[in-house]
């Protein structure tokens, strides 16, 4: 299940065939032998013979052609065997700064380029500023077939990223930012289990939320945050705050693929954990000396929440005389090991500046009698990916809206129901289904059979068979024409979802 063989219909080009591995968290057991745990971490070298007119890539820190079609890689620096990662593809190369390229399918190479031209550089440097050195070497960026099933894969020197992020503004930086972020956490200071996995993620997430503030400031960070938070929200509503799986400590059995524990408790539980610990410390300068000062005393090695959390403590003597970590309600124990809602949340206000134009306006599009002078009133055109991003997400949690209001709002504003970025046309095919808009069933089916991300294709499926008769029969369509461009693990869960699994 490792690796991913691609039929030139399964790619962006449709000329060539193409192979990626996907690693985390523990298939690269079936790419090679291995110790598949985070736990150890080693070097490795590798060397791919392809055939001509193929180019072989992977996450090393060189990288040299041999004659024959022939590429030697070597990583230099212990990683864990979740982040060894390859393709092999009719790809190329363009340089976006110092340290930098993007690669992609010669039809995408300009698109990438433009995309991200110039602004790599000042995310690392940043990341450099806050956190410490960048020990990698190169950052380089791979823009991945259509049906990469994630928004991006934090392989060292060489980040995956779906296609999905060629939006033609540079709004989805998010992601590679998330993914710069893991330079440091994750792939230098990396979780020893799969339970620990909030490690990797939440210290990610508030990493990625520095950088994003340095870099675009505050208003738009906490925008940022607010569509993170509404996505826990979501997904505690749907499971139940008790769930097991709402802990930041998650156990696992044995015989239980850590895939399968995936959700967006480690990330957004965990960033208001890390928040927490900031707001304990109350000064932010003083919190980066301490992420810095963690970087440098547990890098190339694997530690659990436990290291973490003594050497925070370790770090601040005087927190640790003052006994914050049995504060009542606050306990570290407590943030570990209880499931449900985080018991403390950061302060989100700065962005109330972006997020309140949208939340009226979602308001007034909710109502019964349509107020369309108080509607038209309002330009949307100026408004950042984000904000329309959280627009949509406020009137989903409205929907379905009274009848006739959808139709009505997706005549007004083509920008959002014939957009081309993926993360508003997600938004605007859930809006679709919870109101059983069936005239605009078909932008469903055009969004899953053009891209295969898992965030993207697993809550449109529950979307829809949770639905009419008619969203069911669209699920079922849906699925038999696309399951073959689907990585196996998002397959597998679409099953599940429509009950075809065994
Ligand atoms: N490392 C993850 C992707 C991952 C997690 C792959 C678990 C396999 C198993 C990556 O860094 C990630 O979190 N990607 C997010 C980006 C987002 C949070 C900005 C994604 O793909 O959505
Ligand atoms: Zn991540």
């Amino acid at each position: 299940p490792q690796v991913c063989w691609l039929s030139p219909e399964q790619t962006a080009g449709k000329q060539k065939p193409y192979m990626y591995t996907q690693g985390q968290a523990v298939l690269n057991r079936s790419f090679f032998p291995c110790f598949d745990t985070p736990s150890v971490k080693f070097t490795y070298s590798a060397t791919v013979k392809v055939p001509e007119g193929f180019t072989a890539v992977m996450s090393a820190t060189s990288w040299e052609k041999q004659k024959d079609n022939t590429f030697v890689f070597k990583m230099s620096q212990p990683i864990p065997s979740y982040l060894i990662a390859l393709v092999v593809g009719d790809i190329v190369s363009a340089d976006v700064g110092p340290r930098s390229r993007v690669w992609a399918e010669p039809c995408l190479i300009e698109a990438a380029k433009k995309e991200y031209d110039g602004v790599i550089e000042e995310f690392l440097v940043v990341g450099e500023k806050l956190f410490g050195p960048y020990v990698w070497g190169r950052y380089d960026i791979l823009f991945m077939p259509p049906s990469f099933p994630f928004g991006g894969m934090e392989n060292p020197c060489l980040t995956f990223v779906t296609p999905c992020l060629l939006a033609g503004d540079r709004s989805l930086a998010d992601v590679i930012i998330h993914e710069i972020s893991h330079s440091w956490f994750g792939n230098l200071v990396t979780n020893a289990s799969w339970g620990e996995f909030w490690l990797n993620e939440g210290f990610t997430m508030y990493a990625q939320r520095r950088i994003s503030t340095e870099v675009y400031g505050l208003p738009y960070t906490c925008l940022e945050a607010a569509t993170g938070r509404a996505l826990l929200r979501q997904h505690m509503d749907a499971t139940g705050e008790d769930h097991p799986l709402n802990k930041l400590r998650v156990v696992i059995e044995p015989g239980v693929n850590p895939d399968d524990t995936y959700n967006e408790t480690p990330y957004e539980k965990g960033y208001c954990f890390v928040s927490y610990l900031a707001h304990l410390v109350g000064n932010q300068s003083k919190f980066d000396a301490f992420l810095q000062a963690y970087g440098n005393r547990f890098k190339f090695q694997s530690i659990t929440a436990d290291d973490t959390l003594g050497f925070f403590l370790e770090y601040f003597p005087e927190l640790k005389e003052k006994g914050v970590d049995s504060i009542p309600g606050f306990e570290f124990d407590r943030w570990l090991h209880t499931p449900g809602w985080p018991p403390y949340l950061p302060d989100l206000s700065p962005g109330q500046q972006l997020m309140r134009p949208a939340e009226e306006l979602a308001e007034l599009w909710a109502a019964d009698s349509l107020n369309m002078e108080a509607i038209e009133a309002v330009d949307i055109m100026g408004w950042r990916t984000y904000q329309l991003v959280y627009f949509l997400d406020q009137i989903l949690q409205k929907s379905p809206l009274p009848e006739g209001n959808v139709k009505r709002l997706s005549k007004m504003y083509p920008k959002i129901s014939k957009a081309q970025n993926a993360e508003l046309r997600l938004r605007w095919c859930q809006i679709v289904l919870k109101n059983n808009l069936e005239a605009e069933y078909s932008k469903v089916k055009d969004f899953l059979h053009s891209q295969g991300k898992q965030k993207y294709t697993l809550p449109l499926y529950r979307a829809m068979w949770g639905g009419s008769e008619a969203a069911r029969a669209l699920a079922m369509e849906t699925f038999s024409a696309t399951a073959p461009q689907l990585h196996v693990n998002v397959q597998n869960y679409v099953k599940k979802i429509l009950g075809l699994a065994e």
